[in-house]
């Protein structure tokens, strides 16, 4: 790529909507930005009637004026594809085109997003209005890449609508063959749910109790994964027609109900995310005892280097949240706009884009504020950004550089998609990454998700010395094959309960537990449950240290002579039996832990396998500051990031410079309240 994620610049942007403002606003605006030290605009995602006015009628005029205006100046510009908001004519006109309930209620204009994917007359708006954008935009200097759509399957990733059902069956069509397959693997014989033809089948509908069969869930949620992967590879062939070489295509944000990986693959040059850390301080949502807060973000933004290992943000916070209907969250606090700009940095972030130039006096965001207030007056957060562009000019170096970590977090889409319609598979699941995730961050241990896929790179996983698989709740015979070629290299991993009992169509195994990971494991499971509520905490005896069992118990047993018990249950009806054995297998070793991971059973399983605090000879800081590394060649750039709202201490333990200031500090080190710190430490 020419521009952004090229390994070369970091820069910053913003989000522009020339259709809310006067064109006499245009070029001061544009001034200004580039005053402050914005390089990139990305415009036009919502802006369909703009070209198309009216069926079939298009009129280029609009971003053609603007554009010749962006032309004068260096600004470089992201085009959008408009398809997140249909027009009234056509949703008027062609009603299918909408999602609805599950009732079958549809979602009327005045929203965004209320389109479904698989409309044969959507798909024929959406690939036309897409030809046109980009077949007359493209071409112009000034853009140096795509957005597709926005936020892919954000607000809802749940599509109803006749045309749903339709392609579900095309979808299971291809995956079954026949009707008959289709009742084994879903299990329909269950309650009497089997089908005589396809035409029987639907999309989920409303049912007594909101029980389905899961199974049939399960491929559901796949098929608007597909769906959507789809949608996006329609407007990416049609955008890659006729973009200049060296430009991009790509999209913002990750959600629910989607294999991101497959859509980056098919259709991305790389990854956007949309990182809003002020939601944690919304009224509606704030939580006081969650202990990461805004520093939570720090997971999501992990989960898109999981996609892409160098990223950017196309939506950054720089004002409050708020729509007119929900969200009510501060303003940024002085230094936050900065701290956060360097968290998405210091995870794997090359472009940052604030989320939006100026306040849009209209409409449902009029208290989603952006840099400027709605008068455009000088203001505070404008000199933030100006400061964090001058901040930028002094990093250059760390473009490309790789988030480095040693401990890996795994993931499938086949687990996350089940944990999300499974409740005990979910319980377990939130429990253990949640305190994993935030283990990691409160040791200053780096940590990367890693996504088991089909024929990955086994050099993927040989990186990590340490991956935890917390629940492989569905596992696969290719899934336990890459993992003991893993193992069996050196590698170390640990599993929590239940690995193993169910397949790839969500069923129950009647093997032994923990099915496929037996052998992997060591371990037989002759007993499970969960946790009864009036137990209170069970703990298992680990070297003298107790760690929580939490929320579920397999009760384990030795099923090797390689397998060796390491801790045993000191409460419920098991006391005393296994809790954590380890199976020495080939050159690595796999712990199996019976329970979920409590955030105190994560802490001692990062300690007690050598993994917490890599950088201690480095520096030594207090749990509310994050580290994190980015790599480039033989140069390691060590992040220090405060979520504090108050001065804290650090300790460097040799000389390092600054890359700030360009000074070599060592010794104790205060850092202000929200403060960064970037050092070369190598
Ligand atoms: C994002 C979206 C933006 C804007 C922002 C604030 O999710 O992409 O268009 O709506 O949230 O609500």
């Amino acid at each position: 790529m020419r521009y952004m994620i090229n390994g070369q610049d970091m820069m910053l942007g913003t989000c522009y909507y020339p259709e809310h403002w006067d064109p006499s606003l245009w070029e001061e605006d544009l001034e200004r930005m580039l005053e402050a030290g914005i390089r990139v605009i990305r415009i036009a995602e919502f802006a369909w009637s703009k070209v198309e006015p009216r069926e079939g009628e298009y009129t280029y005029e609009f971003f053609d004026s603007f554009l010749e205006k962006v032309a004068k100046t260096d600004m470089k510009v992201i085009f959008c594809t408009p398809t997140a908001t249909p027009p009234a004519w056509l949703t008027d006109k062609y009603p299918e085109v909408l999602n609805g309930t599950m009732d079958g209620v549809l979602f009327r204009h005045g929203a965004r997003r209320h389109y479904n994917y698989n409309s044969p007359v959507y798909q024929r708006f959406a690939a036309n209005i897409t030809e046109r954008f980009a077949s007359h935009y493209a071409p112009h200097p000034s853009i140096i890449g795509w957005q597709i759509d926005n936020e892919l399957n954000c607000e809802v990733s749940e599509f109803y609508s006749e045309s749903d059902s339709v392609a579900f069956r095309e979808f299971l069509k291809v995956k079954y063959g026949t009707v008959e397959k289709l009742n084994e693997a879903w299990g329909t014989v269950f309650w009497n749910q089997t089908y005589t033809s396809w035409g029987e089948v639907y999309v989920p509908r409303t049912t007594i109790s909101n029980s389905t069969n899961p199974h049939r869930v399960l491929d559901y949620i796949r098929f608007i994964s597909d769906s959507a992967c789809r949608f996006a590879k329609m407007q990416a062939d049609i955008i890659r027609k006729y973009i200049k070489e060296d430009d991009f295509v790509t999209t913002n944000g990750i959600f629910s109900n989607l294999d991101n990986h497959r859509m980056r693959e098919e259709s991305l040059d790389f990854m956007t995310y949309d990182s809003y850390p002020n939601f944690a301080y919304c009224l509606d949502a704030y939580d006081e005892k969650d202990p990461l807060k805004d520093r939570k973000w720090s997971r999501n933004l992990a989960e898109v280097r999981a996609i892409s290992p160098v990223f950017g943000i196309m939506e950054q916070q720089s004002g409050a949240n708020g729509w007119n209907t929900r969200m009510e969250a501060p303003t940024p606090r002085p230094g936050q706009m900065t701290l956060w700009t360097m968290q998405s940095i210091a995870h794997g972030a090359d472009y940052v884009s604030y989320f939006r130039w100026r306040t849009c006096t209209v409409g449902t965001e009029i208290y989603w504020h952006g840099i400027l207030d709605y008068s455009s007056r000088e203001n505070r957060r404008i000199k933030e950004v100006r400061d964090i562009a001058e901040k930028l000019s002094k990093i250059q170096v760390i473009a490309g550089a790789k988030y480095e970590a040693k401990v890996g977090l795994i993931e499938d889409y086949d687990n996350i998609f089940d944990a999300q319609l499974d409740t005990w598979h979910q319980r377990i699941d939130q429990e253990s990454r949640k305190n994993l995730f935030a283990a990691a961050q409160f040791t200053h241990t780096p940590l990367d998700f890693v996504y088991l896929r089909e024929g990955m790179d086994m050099d993927e996983l040989k990186q990590y010395d340490v991956l935890f698989y917390p629940h492989a709740v569905i596992l696969t015979q290719e899934r336990v094959g890459l993992l003991e070629e893993y193992v069996a290299a050196g590698g170390k991993l640990v599993l929590g309960c239940r690995a193993g009992y169910k397949d790839r169509n969500g069923r129950c195994v009647m093997d032994r537990l923990p099915g496929l990971a037996s052998s992997l494991a060591g371990t037989d499971i002759p007993e499970y449950t969960f946790v009864a509520p009036d137990e209170g905490k069970i703990c298992a005896d680990w070297d003298g240290e107790q760690v929580e069992a939490a929320i579920f118990n397999d009760i384990l047993a030795a099923a090797a002579g390689s397998a060796e018990v390491l801790a045993s249950y000191t409460g419920g009806d098991y006391a005393g039996e296994p809790a954590l054995i380890r199976n020495q297998f080939g050159a690595g070793e796999v712990y199996y832990f019976g329970g979920a991971f409590a955030m105190d059973t994560a802490e001692t399983f990062l300690r007690k396998l050598g993994m917490a605090e890599p950088y201690r000879d480095v520096v030594k800081l207090p749990a509310c500051c994050e580290i994190a590394v980015r790599a480039k060649g033989s140069h390691r750039y060590l992040f220090v990031l405060n979520y504090a709202d108050k001065e804290v201490e650090i300790e460097l333990k040799a000389a390092v410079r600054n890359l700030l200031t360009q000074e070599e500090e060592n010794g104790n080190v205060a850092v202000e309240k929200y403060g960064v710190r970037i050092y070369q430490i190598a």
